[in-house]
């Protein structure tokens, strides 16, 4: 399997399939079972901002001591705040002392909180890389664009700052001016851009009128929107790219290295088909090496980008004629 090392954000990944942060990475057995599926790296589950702050925020509201006690108060927000971050880093330490790949500490904010204190110590405990996975849904009216670009870029920057060790962020598709968003923060130095997140929507139910929580999984048909910029962005950014959202077989695998990834994240595909696919996966596209005379893939990555394409168009175009004018 040699042929399949791949560098991402300065690590060696002895293959480009990680899996990505969700519940399959939210434990050390589930961790260990990534690694023995033969993922070249894993993502942990993401420890969430919120996480961090709303315990010791509920335990407060339920006591009236804590309104004359402001020392207990603090002491209960530390402690709780401790409580996660410490039971997160323990989860990181065993993982990377147990796992002989690549492990990437995961935060998801929203905001540059308290969470940056502790940036620092995931390295310290041996964390590999951190992905920051930062989103906010833009629905108040009154915010401006601006301000919301700015709230990403605040963050990023503050946590390159502190983060001396590589740091990858994974991004919503959701801006109006993406490709430029992304350069800013390759300027910034991230290590990677993680394109893209996939997001939790809600759904109605019709019988009781109520919210219903959904488990969002993707289907193998909803790679093209990662495929189309990876292959737009490849070429002209200096962090890696990780392709991430339906990435579901040995053939999406190959178009995304074909056309710039470094890397590819799965989840959906995983929880859906089990950890066999992952060894599905690097099978066939070793076979598709070996029909294309490809010793290592470094031989055919990003082939396909945009900028090392002769006619570069069919990446740009939004509507195609061609494709729009089928008759059914
Ligand atoms: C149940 C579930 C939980 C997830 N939890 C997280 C998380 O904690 N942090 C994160 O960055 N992404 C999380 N994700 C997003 C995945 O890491 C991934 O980006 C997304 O599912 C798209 O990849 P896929 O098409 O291979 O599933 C979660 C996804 C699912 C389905």
């Amino acid at each position: 399997m040699e042929r399949l090392e791949t560098t991402y954000m300065g690590l060696t990944l002895k293959n480009p399939i990680i899996v990505g942060s969700s519940p399959l990475t939210s434990s050390l057995d589930k961790l260990k079972k990534c690694e023995d599926a033969g993922a070249g790296a894993v993502v942990v589950k993401s420890i969430f901002e919120e996480q961090i702050e709303s315990d010791a925020k509920r335990m407060i509201a339920g006591s009236d001591e804590f309104l004359v006690h402001a020392d207990a108060q603090t002491f209960v927000e530390e402690s709780s705040r401790n409580y996660y971050i410490d039971s997160y880093l323990s989860l990181v330490e065993q993982a990377t002392d147990a796992l002989d790949i690549p492990v990437i500490a995961s935060v998801n904010c929203t905001s540059k909180g308290a969470w940056l204190d502790y940036v620092e110590r995931f390295s310290e405990v041996g964390a590999d890389a951190l992905e920051l996975n930062k989103f906010i849904l833009p629905t108040d009216p009154s915010v401006e664009q601006g301000e919301i670009l700015n709230s990403y870029y605040e963050v990023v920057k503050a946590a390159r700052s502190i983060c001396k060790f590589p740091l990858a962020i994974k991004m919503s598709s959701q801006f109006t001016s993406l490709a430029n968003v992304v350069k800013t923060f390759d300027k910034m130095g991230v290590d990677a851009v993680v394109l893209f997140n996939r997001f939790y929507q809600p759904d109605i139910n019709i019988k009781t009128l109520t919210i219903k929580p959904t488990i969002n999984l993707s289907d193998p048909n909803d790679y093209y929107q990662s495929l189309q910029w990876t292959a737009l962005l490849s070429a002209y950014l200096n962090c890696d790219i990780c392709a991430s959202t339906g990435i579901h077989s040995a053939e999406t695998l190959v178009k995304m290295l074909l056309s710039g990834a470094k890397a590819v994240q799965v989840c959906s595909a995983v929880m859906k088909h089990g950890h066999a696919i992952i060894g599905t996966m690097l099978e066939g596209l070793l076979r598709w090496m070996d029909e294309h005379d490809a010793n290592t893939f470094i031989d055919f990555r990003g082939k396909v980008a945009h900028k090392r394409m002769d006619d570069p168009s069919h990446w740009e175009r939004a509507q195609y004629m061609k494709s729009l004018n089928v008759e059914f």
